[in-house]
């Protein structure tokens, strides 16, 4: 989803600052990409494709200022060429916009403009910014007051960031996209360097501090950095210390980010466990949900954090507590009844505008509303009434990994320390407190490589699952998916028999989940007969427990765990095999064609 970068008093570092800020903004996905510099004048440099061929843009013809804004696009109105990339200028060429989100009323306003003798050059709805404001501007009013006039009449979502004239600022504006504001260090001339992006690592390499600014907040950014409500009056904003560093954002020698993440999984588990589950104690303390105790939880998510929350239906329904999973995007069509249900956002981002909106529904009907995500300072973070922090440190590759398996953690937390009997606490939070080196041995003796030469050419991949390892079936699907661009489909083990199997053959690999030896074990290795008896290749992924590997072809070991931790660990066998899948055929394994990081729209 687009990006949005800019800084002031960063002196000839100016134009660096922002292209290397749209290179740690690349992970959210884009299409095209753009900077705009105030020097003598106000000077616009962008284009269809990726950084690369904008910097090579800027070679030709470098651009230099004192302030500047960057933005990444990804295609919502009009496709990705050079005129629809932001930044977006008026007809005079003194004013520059760049924004994330969509403008509902665009259409409109664009006729009213053009009816007022303005030129248009690009399909966007952004364009209808700084045509605003140079409407705003004409008629007198100072560039500060001409931005705010212009944001007024903007319905729908957006982070907005503009250059007015020839104003030595960035004013920008938000709702329902993130913001935040870096406090950089003091210069020589005893201003300060302030940064504005859509996400911190865009400038964490220069400062740890950041402000987030807040739905219907103005912010000008110049030698000093004001804050202000809708009327104009200051806002007092708390200055945030950012826990991670920049290393944390690079690729420490791996090819891809997502391997790295994939790896850093077993620290991920041990920063979302820690200081909560104690295992001599056999107990769980979670500061954040001390006083919830759900008598029934909806769960809205999307994406990967979807199967998450159909991980976490099964916990909460084991526990004896009903539970349901919607997709966010369908929560406000079905309008179930909330009753005193707890609603669970899962999101990763906390900006998953689907995600956001239904929470947003459920509060405006009563209810209490809990987020379970990565990003402290994120919309659904910030609006919901509690927040419980699944701790895995950024998550730059587009697919999740890392942020899954926490998340799968964070529910067995959620559930442990609110409605889960003290003898389940004993039993479990051992088992979690074993997961991260389960993880590491998974990581170190994998054969998943292998097992993706023999098939990345296949003409689809099913995966197939029962209970806990129902959603990780869907989640290895949609991974191998993402990005390796190949057919893939999970389903419940017992429904493949109602339908999919009569696309089953031999070049239709199928991967079973098939832990411990109960009844659904026994049962899914029946599943696994009835495709085996159509010729398809089958990997088991299993701990060895059952007799699934007679029936296998190959297998993907994991370490005996209970179900729903040994649904962690075939996840991560899951992951290694669509990365090496995707390895092997060469795809854009971060950065996969069409999809984005964070999704701002709904
Ligand atoms: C996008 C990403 C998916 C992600 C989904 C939900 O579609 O490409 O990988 O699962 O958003 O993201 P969230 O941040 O809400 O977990």
């Amino acid at each position: 989803m687009c990006g949005i970068i800019g800084c002031v008093n960063r002196g000839e570092r100016t134009l660096e600052t922002l292209v290397d800020g749209l290179e740690r903004l690349e992970y959210r996905g884009y299409d095209s990409s753009g900077v705009s510099l105030l020097g003598e004048e106000l000077s616009v440099t962008k284009t269809a494709g990726k950084i690369a061929d904008l910097r090579a843009a800027l070679e030709e013809r470098p651009l230099d200022g004192r302030l500047g804004v960057g933005h990444t696009r990804w295609s919502t109105h009009g496709p990705p060429t050079d005129e629809n990339a932001h930044p977006h200028l008026d007809c005079s060429g003194e004013v520059a916009v760049v924004h994330n989100g969509i403008i509902e009323n665009y259409q409109g306003l664009r006729d009213e403009l053009a009816g007022d003798g303005h030129t248009f050059t690009s399909d966007t709805d952004t364009e209808v910014v700084p045509h605003l404001i140079e409407r705003a501007l004409g008629r007198g009013a100072s560039p500060e007051a001409a931005f705010r006039d212009a944001i007024a009449q903007l319905e729908g979502s957006y982070a907005i960031a503009a250059v007015v004239g020839d104003e030595e600022a960035i004013f920008a504006a938000r709702s329902d996209s993130p913001l935040v504001i870096g406090v950089g260090k003091e210069c020589a001339e005893g201003d300060r360097e302030y940064f504005l992006a859509s996400d911190v690592p865009a400038f964490r390499e220069y400062t740890g501090k950041v402000i987030y600014l807040d739905d219907g907040e103005f912010a000008r950014l110049e030698s000093e950095l004001a804050v202000t409500d809708s009327d104009g009056q200051p806002v007092e904003k708390t200055v945030n210390t950012v826990e991670w560093d920049a290393e944390e954002t690079g690729k420490s020698g791996y090819d891809h980010f997502m391997l790295k993440e994939i790896h850093e999984q077993p620290r991920a588990l041990r920063q979302c466990l820690s200081g909560r589950a104690d295992e001599l104690a056999g107990t769980v303390e979670l500061e954040e949900v001390d006083d919830v105790s759900p008598s029934s939880v909806h769960f809205v998510a999307m994406g990967t954090s979807y199967h998450a929350a159909l991980y976490g239906v099964h916990l909460f329904q084991q526990a004896g507590v009903p539970a349901q999973a919607f997709h966010a995007s369908e929560y406000a069509t079905v309008t179930p009844p909330i009753g005193d249900a707890l609603v669970i956002g899962i999101t990763q981002s906390g900006e998953t505008a689907d995600t956001v909106s239904a929470l947003r529904e459920a509060r405006s009907r009563g209810a209490r509303t809990l987020a379970v995500t990565n990003t402290v300072g994120s919309t659904a973070d910030r609006e919901c009434d509690e927040t419980l922090l699944i701790q895995s440190g950024p998550e730059i590759g587009v697919a999740a990994s890392k942020t899954f398996t926490g998340q799968l953690a964070a529910l067995n937390l959620l559930t442990l320390a609110t409605v889960e009997s003290g003898r389940t606490r004993r039993d479990v939070v051992p088992e979690l407190r074993e997961l991260p080196g389960r993880v590491q041995s998974i990581l170190d003796d994998s054969n998943a490589e292998e097992i993706a030469d023999v098939y990345h050419d296949s003409r689809s991949f099913f995966f197939i699952g029962r209970s806990y390892q129902y959603p990780v079936a869907l989640e290895g699907a949609l991974k191998l998916k993402e990005i390796s661009y190949e057919h893939a489909e999970g389903f419940s083990a017992g429904d493949l028999k109602h339908g999919p199997l009569a696309l089953v053959d031999d070049d239709t690999p199928v991967f079973a989940m098939v832990t411990g030896d109960d009844e659904i074990a026994r049962k899914t290795v029946g599943n696994i007969k009835e495709v085996e008896a159509r010729d398809a290749p089958v990997v088991a992924v299993t701990d060895g427990q059952s007799n699934a590997e007679l029936y296998a072809d190959h297998v993907l070991r994991i370490p005996e765990a209970i179900p729903r931790a040994a649904a962690v660990l075939t996840n991560v066998q899951l992951q290694l095999v669509a990365y090496h899948v995707a390895d092997n055929l060469g795809r854009s394994i971060d950065k996969p064609r069409n999809l984005a990081k964070s999704v701002t729209v709904e």
